[in-house]
């Protein structure tokens, strides 16, 4: 496939505007490989690793996709050498922190996603207060999952159901895909079309478990904190191959 030489500012010519995904999703895996490439400290490849996500975030604003989900800690992910956790926990905070004022000038929505109940106080604080002063953008749709679980998502929604059945507000009959959604964290975004993973790996790792049951899935060997908008264009080139059939044929 032959990549335009240019700044890629604008959506490439060989892409449909029409077929673009309405939401993309992210599992930036390939920080700690780059680094350790480099020669650095793992963490400096998460640093490199924020670089690429607000790249890849104006990106998504410039071209036109309206929604972008990124999966920056798991609930596995804790299982992690405790000071890369901290330094982790440090940098959303102080990515939040710098980047709040850009996001709403940019008419960015920001939501975070997950057992935020579990995250650092001080964390905590700043991930409500973006949630806060975003809350009427109306710009790209900006989903950031930490401290997120798929298999977890869906238990605490079944816990929240089973609890109104209890009450006696609803009958088990009335449950359906459209009343459980409303119980999932990502209640009101769209599920998402596309999912791009990095780093080669061929799983989807517990994210978005519900969410993905007809997303697309792209992987590439890149590693994230190379992937730019040369491989965003390659990804949504290679989605716009896709035939979806959702089942149907
Ligand atoms: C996976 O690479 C990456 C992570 C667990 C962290 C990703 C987080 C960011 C890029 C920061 C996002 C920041 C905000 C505020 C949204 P890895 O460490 O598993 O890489 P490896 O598989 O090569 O070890």
């Amino acid at each position: 496939m032959s990549v335009e030489p240019v700044t890629l500012q604008k959506l490439p010519t060989d892409l449909s505007v029409n077929r673009l995904p309405k939401h993309v999703a992210v599992i930036m895996d390939g920080n700690g490989r780059w680094a350790k490439n480099q020669g650095k400290p793992r963490i400096i490849g998460h640093q490199k690793g924020v670089d690429a996500l607000k790249d890849l975030l104006r990106c998504c604003k410039d071209w036109g996709v309206p929604a972008l989900t990124a999966y920056a800690f798991s609930t596995e992910n804790w299982g992690r050498p405790s000071t890369e956790v901290q330094f982790l926990m440090t940098l959303f905070e102080r990515v939040l922190r710098r980047e709040l004022e850009e996001m709403k000038e940019e008419n960015v929505k920001i939501r975070f996603v997950g057992n935020l109940a579990g995250l650092p106080d001080s964390l905590r604080q700043e991930i409500d207060r973006s949630m806060e002063d975003t809350k009427n953008n109306l710009g790209i749709q900006f989903t950031v999952a930490t401290n997120y679980g798929g298999r977890q998502e869906i238990i605490q929604a079944c816990k929240a159901i089973a609890a109104q059945v209890k009450q006696g507000d609803i009958e088990p009959e009335q449950i359906n895909e459209e009343l459980f959604e409303q119980h999932l964290y990502t209640h009101g975004i769209p599920n998402p079309d596309l999912l791009i993973r990095t780093s080669g790996e061929m799983r989807i790792s517990n994210f978005l478990l519900w969410q993905m049951a007809y997303s697309e899935i792209y992987v590439t060997p890149t590693l994230w904190p190379d992937f730019d908008r040369v491989e965003f264009h390659k990804a949504l080139a290679t989605y716009q191959q896709r035939d979806r059939r959702f089942g149907k044929v």
